[in-house]
Order: C-alpha cells, then structure tokens, then sequence
C-alpha cells in the first residue's frame, strides 16, 4: 500500500491540538470500545468508561501508555490517546495523484516539454513492479520512466519515434553515469538522414556539432544553432544542393547577428553557393561562410582522425566538435549486446502476465 501526503484542510480540521514541547500535531482519540476483551471495567484515575461500552486496553496497557505520554485528560476527567500526525502514513492513494508536480526551476528539468516528475514515476513503477522485472515504455521521450527503472533496479526498454529524445536520454543516463544500455535505430547514413522530420534533422545536425540548438525553432532568419564556444551562427537545410541565393541570405543574417563567421549544413552545394562563399570573403568587410556537407559529419565520428583535405572552416569545426566532446569526457557506447543476449534476458521474464508474491 503506497500512501499520499494528508490534505492541509484535513490536517487544520482532524489534527488540532499541538504538543507545547515538542511541536508536534496530534488528535485525541477515544480509549474506549464496544465490546469488553478481558478485565477492562475498572476505574482509571477516577475515570469509569462511558455508559456500555468498556476500556479499550488493559489497566497495565493504560498505565504504560500514560508513562510514555500517550494519554492525556479532558476537562471531564476522561482520558483520551494521543494520535500523533507525524506516526500516520497519510491517505491510501487513489487513483487520482495531485500531491506531484514537476515545478519550473526543478533541477530534474531538461528542456523536454512533455517531461514528468521523476516521483510519479517511482510511484508507477513501484506499484507495479519487483526489483529485476522490466519496464517498458513505449513511448519514452527524454526517458523519466527508463532513468528512474534503473535506479529502482528494474531492466528497461524505451521507445521513442525522436533520435533526438534518444539523445537526451543517453546524456541523461551518462550523467547518472550509466553506460550499459544500446540504442537502436539512431540515423546513421545520409538516407536515413533524409527521411528525419525536419526539426530532427536540425537536431542531429546541431548536436554532432556540439553546439548550441537555437532558443527559437522558427523565425530566427535561417539561425538554427550555434557553433561550440564561439557561438558563430549555424543554418540548417535539409535539401541536396543548396544554392547561391541562400548562402548569400545566410550572410545577411550573420551580419546582423554581428558575426564575421557562420556555417552552413546540407546535404551539398552548387557551385553557385561556393562561389558566393568566395565573393563574401573577398567583400569590404569579409565574411567567412563555411559549406559543411552532411557526409562531411557522417565522414568524420569522434573517434577516428580528421580526414585529410575537408576545407578549413569545416576542419574548423569539427574540431570545436571534438574539443567540446572532450569536456564533456565524452564515452561511447559499450560493445553492442550481441542479440542472442538481449533475446535471453528478455526469455527471463513471462510476457503477458505477472505473478502474484
Ligand atoms: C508525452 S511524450 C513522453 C514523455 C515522457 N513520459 C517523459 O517523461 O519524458 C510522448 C513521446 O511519444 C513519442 N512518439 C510520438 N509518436 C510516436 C510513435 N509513433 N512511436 C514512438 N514514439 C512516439 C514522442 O516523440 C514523445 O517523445
């Protein structure tokens, strides 16, 4: 039985008295009962149990109790029992909790905008799991479920349709330093690059680059991150050939951001667009526009050498990517779990039906 915190209404109401020592809440109750169980018709400190009914405990039970403080007079002479609110577990939870929230400037916080309290889901997976059982969420988003299951030692499994929840989940997990988990599915090739949904795309982009996502997702003139520490702008285009007259709105908006730096990121690009990248170079107040294909990301992971001829700025940065991952100790996944061992511990557990204690 998991319990909820009282009400304040019904603790003003039920718990009035407060010990002058100590502080402490309590209600008085009855120390009488309907039906006798032994020797429990006697007098107590000049006090007789009401008219047909009996004392509740023996005389050696009320003794001891009025020695431990428990009991204490009302005005009538009659005694009554201290009911402490600190001794009382609280409400048997229902099925409606209002009692957890997750508040704005929570440290649990981490950007997802349907995240739910760690709390909510101690309570879930204690009601309805045993230590060493698995957890499924099938719709896990930046992982509350899947973080708070391996702390409470349960196996997990979440799914998410968003790389980049699998993203915030696995820095979340690192964080907690844990390591031993895989992740599936995560885009790994130009073409399933092309098939993200354009904000994932962006994402991916700008979290390879270890650089800053872009406070607004819209409307940020062509804007969608910044480049690790030097915070020169990033624009995103999921598209095969970016051409001239982008690059050359591009500029226009890293001028105004008041930077002499910026990239572009897209699958590849015209010879116009390298053309005005030359032109905004040679111009009265340089701009230095980088052209950043997606294989040159794909080409380059963390932890392999830089390949040799990439152009300078994208050198650049991808080196600022590997330095901020380096501070970020930066550790990668363990060995892949081969599938027969993932087949057997999930063979471990009886699908379809949990059995009782
Ligand atoms: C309400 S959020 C989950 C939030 C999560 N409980 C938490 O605390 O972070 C729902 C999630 O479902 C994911 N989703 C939506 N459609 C999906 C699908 N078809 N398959 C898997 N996941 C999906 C979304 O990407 C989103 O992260």
């Amino acid at each position: 039985m998991q319990y909820g915190p009282f009400e304040e209404d019904y603790v003003e109401e039920n718990y009035r008295y407060t010990e002058a020592e100590t502080g402490r809440r309590y209600r008085r109750g009855d120390l009488t009962a309907a039906k006798p169980g032994g020797d429990v018709s006697y007098e107590w400190h000049g006090a007789k149990p009401y008219k047909g009914r009996y004392w509740a405990y023996s005389r050696e039970n009320m003794d001891r109790m009025l020695a431990e403080g428990r009991i204490e007079f009302r005005k009538t002479g009659m005694p009554v029992f201290k009911r402490y609110l600190d001794e009382q577990p609280g409400v048997p939870l229902q099925d409606v909790w209002t009692d957890i929230r997750l508040h704005a400037g929570s440290g649990e916080r981490l950007g997802y905008p349907t995240q739910k309290p760690e709390a909510l889901l101690e309570r879930i997976i204690a009601a309805s799991s045993n230590e060493g059982d698995i957890v499924l969420d099938p719709f896990c988003g930046c992982g509350t479920t899947v973080a708070v299951a391996e702390r409470m030692g349960r196996k997990w499994i979440g799914m998410d349709i968003s790389p980049t929840a699998m993203r915030v989940i696995r820095r979340r997990m690192n964080r907690d330093h844990v390591y031993d988990f895989r992740i599936d599915g995560m885009p790994e090739t130009a073409d399933d690059l092309r098939k993200l949904e354009h904000f994932e795309f962006q994402n991916w982009v700008i979290d390879v680059l270890h650089g800053k996502h872009s406070p607004r997702k819209v409307g940020d003139m062509g804007i969608d991150g910044f480049s690790f520490f030097e915070l020169d702008p990033i624009q995103v285009k999921q598209v095969e050939r970016v051409g001239r007259e982008t690059v050359d709105t591009f500029e226009t908006a890293v001028r105004r951001a008041g930077n002499q730096k910026g990239y572009i990121v897209a699958f590849g690009f015209t010879g116009g667009a390298w053309d005005e990248v030359a032109r905004a170079k040679s111009a009265s107040h340089p701009l230095e526009i980088g052209l950043v294909t997606v294989a040159d990301l794909l080409d380059n992971p963390l932890d392999s050498p830089l390949r040799a001829n990439l152009p300078d700025m994208t050198r650049g940065l991808l080196e600022l990517a590997r330095t901020a991952a380096a501070k970020a100790s930066f550790r990668q996944e363990p060995p892949r779990r081969k599938a027969e061992e993932l087949a057997a511990s999930l063979e471990a557990v009886p699908i379809g039906g949990v059995e009782d204690d």
